[in-house]
């Protein structure tokens, strides 16, 4: 008793409510608790041994002022703790939300669409053909010479002597022939494959359209009138287009389609090499001699046929400069169109 009749009663007390003050959290609050009136602590000891009243109400005293202190305290950092959570924890439902990456049609999936509904809008139907392609409906049929150069294994992906990756979306003419009767309104689009180095305009696999429209009395001026509402449809109503004389194997005449720059509006400039056009694609009339392939009587019927590069409409509708970045892939292009 001795040693507990020596403490300070009143510096006990202040030492203890500074240490219930001084807690921050709930198990500093507690820590302070046990140490100042935990059963073991120098109050709780001296009580056990009170003799006297005045020492037991001046204990009990500072015991129940302490506890209101700790209950006190207890109920601050509650409420201190609901404010901060309140504050933090907050869910403000007008924020902006985290913004999702939204992507969109790649430029050659857009370019595709518009030009199917170009041709829709001309009641053609549109197909889509099989790329693993005989050399009889590769070249074959489509009256290619035994000698043509497009045979080679160098120009062209073969599997054996018997199949090829299409080098050209015109078997597609073929397949529509065999399968219906004219009148034929149709456009092809889709992959073909050539043995080509890669540079600036060319990678070994794009992608072409093809056109084909078999009826009676059909004429180079029916082929010129669609090819120009094609590629008004495709580059804007203040296009031209011109026609050069050229050779297809499949197409008696042949033409090569030329559209007017439209970067320099046909004055001469760079991307059309100063000369105001721009090369399209192949077109002409179909062959006699395709129609008797495929059992279509040629003094009955005739037609025309063209066939375009898809990446180059893009490019051109775009400005997009080489057919490379069309396919790398690299987003940084790509989310411009
Ligand atoms: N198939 C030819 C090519 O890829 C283009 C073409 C199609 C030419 C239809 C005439 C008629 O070069």
């Amino acid at each position: 008793m001795d040693s507990l009749a020596a403490v300070n009663w009143q510096a006990h007390e202040e030492e203890a409510a500074a240490a219930v003050a001084a807690a921050t959290a709930a198990d500093e609050l507690e820590e302070a608790r046990v140490r100042y009136l935990g059963r073991k602590s120098e109050l709780a000891q001296a009580l056990r041994g009170v003799r006297d009243r005045d020492t037991g109400m001046l204990l009990n005293g500072i015991r129940q002022r302490l506890e209101a202190a700790v209950d006190d305290r207890e109920h601050a950092l509650a409420a201190e703790e609901l404010d901060r959570r309140l504050r933090e924890e907050v869910v403000d439902v007008t924020l902006p939300g985290e913004e999702l990456p939204v992507g969109h049609l790649h430029p050659i999936t857009q370019t595709r669409r518009a030009i199917e509904d170009a041709f829709l809008g001309l009641g053609y139907e549109v197909r889509d053909d099989q790329e693993v392609e005989t050399v009889e409906y590769n070249f074959d049929k489509l009256a290619f010479e035994p000698t043509h150069p497009a045979r080679s294994h160098r120009a062209t992906f073969f599997f054996d002597d018997t199949r090829v990756l299409r080098t050209e979306t015109s078997p597609s003419q073929i397949r529509i022939m065999e399968e219906k009767e004219p009148p034929i309104y149709m456009v092809s689009l889709g992959r073909v494959y050539r043995r080509d180095a890669i540079d600036a305009t060319h990678y070994p696999i794009f992608l072409q359209f093809e056109g084909l429209a078999v009826d009676r009395g059909l004429t180079l001026a029916d082929l010129k009138g669609t090819l120009l509402h094609v590629m008004q449809a495709l580059y804007g109503r203040e296009r031209r287009v011109r026609f050069r004389t050229h050779y297809f194997p499949f197409t008696e005449p042949s033409i090569e389609p030329d559209v007017s720059c439209g970067i320099c509006g046909g004055e001469g400039c760079r991307t059309c090499k100063y000369s105001g056009w721009l090369e399209m694609g192949g077109a002409g009339m179909v062959d006699p001699q395709v129609f008797l392939n495929v059992g279509v009587d040629p003094a009955q019927w005739s037609g025309f046929a063209f066939g375009c590069g898809i990446e180059r409409v893009a490019q051109l509708r775009h400005g997009i400069p080489g057919i490379r970045a069309i396919w790398d892939g690299d987003l940084r292009v790509l989310r411009q169109f």
